[in-house]
């Protein structure tokens, strides 16, 4: 029988209430599908720096590389400097563990009534390049109590990244429906953005049955509410794919249905899994917050570690849970966080 070990970091704010529930649904399916998890959590975030002064230990990052996983909420507090966490959580772990793929899928999920036009199916990942672009925070600020004050921040595209993330877009839409569309802006990021659009194209190459579309960042925000059915696989930037995936959690039907993986393909370190946004602190504490996205998260998880029939039934227990109208209020339904990891187990 297989052994995981989970180091599980639930952050702040709402993470502390959906990612407990997440990980009674882990428990749960495990048990029906006969392997075991052994889990650690940790206390790290933003509350933790509060405390410590910094958001994890400094052996944080080596104490992590013993798990299999990393099962995350968020981190984030009123309280805090909001410019540390993702410098001294976030980015430090997907970077130190080479997390360079953030796999975040976007779908229709049955039940949920959604605020755009199209009604037709949506089912598409989006494979945000997650360890450099425009998040490498390089840059400094000159002068900045003075008139003449300013700041800098410079993006890296090198070709090492911009080829790994990209072979992995191009495998994984062999596996689905054989596109990718891979956004860009190089008709004003002349220099970083035409070589992300050049090294593309040559690994493009290799996948001559693969679709590859370009569409720039201004045309697929248009075409993420108008047309969502048209894409597969969206291959996109750092800052491109963070802004893709909110409005990809709000076509769902809300921020909260979406799951991701921060994914080292390779597996020389762990990923981590956690939903696509924040620690909301303007809910959390009243167990309202809606955790299907934690919950498709830990599917993300299982399927990442090979529980592939696992996953799948977390999947349809999910898609039972929302067609028999367990929402929480973000979906106009008056489920509470509990009721809707209820609902998942009862229907796995
Ligand atoms: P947010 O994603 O936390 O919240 C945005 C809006 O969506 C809020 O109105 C919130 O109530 C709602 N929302 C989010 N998740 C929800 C859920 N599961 N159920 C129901 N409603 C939900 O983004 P915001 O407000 O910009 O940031 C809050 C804090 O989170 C900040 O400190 C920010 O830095 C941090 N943050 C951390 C991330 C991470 O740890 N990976 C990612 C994004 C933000
Ligand atoms: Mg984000």
């Amino acid at each position: 029988m297989s052994n995981y070990k989970i180091a599980v970091v639930p952050g702040d704010g709402i993470g502390n209430e959906i990612v407990p529930e997440g990980l009674r649904v882990i428990k749960a399916v495990a048990k029906k599908h006969n392997f075991s998890v052994e889990t650690e959590e940790f206390g790290w975030g933003a509350g933790y720096y509060l405390k410590n002064n910094q958001f994890l230990p400094d052996n944080g990052i080596e104490t992590l590389k013993a798990f299999d996983a990393v099962y995350f909420g968020s981190v984030g507090l009123p309280a805090v400097d909001d410019t540390l966490p993702a410098k001294d959580y976030t980015f430090k772990v997907r970077t130190h563990f080479n997390q360079y793929v953030n796999h975040r899928p976007v779908r229709t999920y049955p039940g949920v009534t959604r605020p755009i036009r199209s009604e037709k199916h949506i089912d598409f990942v989006i494979v945000r390049e997650n360890n450099e672009g425009e998040f490498v925070q390089m840059g400094g600020q000159y002068l900045p109590d003075f008139e003449n004050g300013m700041g800098i921040d410079t993006s890296v595209f090198t070709r090492k990244g911009i080829e790994r993330v990209a072979h992995y877009a191009f495998k994984l839409a062999r596996t689905r429906r054989n596109k990718v569309t891979h956004i860009t802006k190089s008709n004003t990021l002349i220099n970083s953005l035409s070589y992300w659009d050049r090294v593309i194209g040559e690994v493009a190459e290799q996948y001559p049955d693969v679709e590859h579309q370009q569409m720039y960042i201004d045309n697929s925000t248009a075409m993420f509410v108008l047309k969502p059915e048209q894409f597969d696989v969206v291959l996109t930037t750092n800052l491109f794919g963070d802004i893709l995936s909110d409005l990809g959690g709000a076509i769902m039907g809300s921020l909260g249905l979406g799951g991701s993986g921060n994914i080292n393909p390779e597996k020389e370190f762990p990923s981590m899994f956690e939903p696509i946004h924040g620690s909301a602190p303007d809910i959390a504490g009243q167990n309202i917050a809606n955790p299907y996205g934690q919950i498709w998260s830990a599917a993300l998880m299982l399927e990442h570690l090979g529980e592939t029939e696992a996953a799948n039934s977390i999947m349809e227990a999910i898609d039972k849970s929302t067609s028999q109208g367990v929402l929480t209020v973000d979906l106009g339904g008056s489920a509470s966080t509990s009721d809707v990891a209820d609902a998942v187990i009862a229907n796995l």
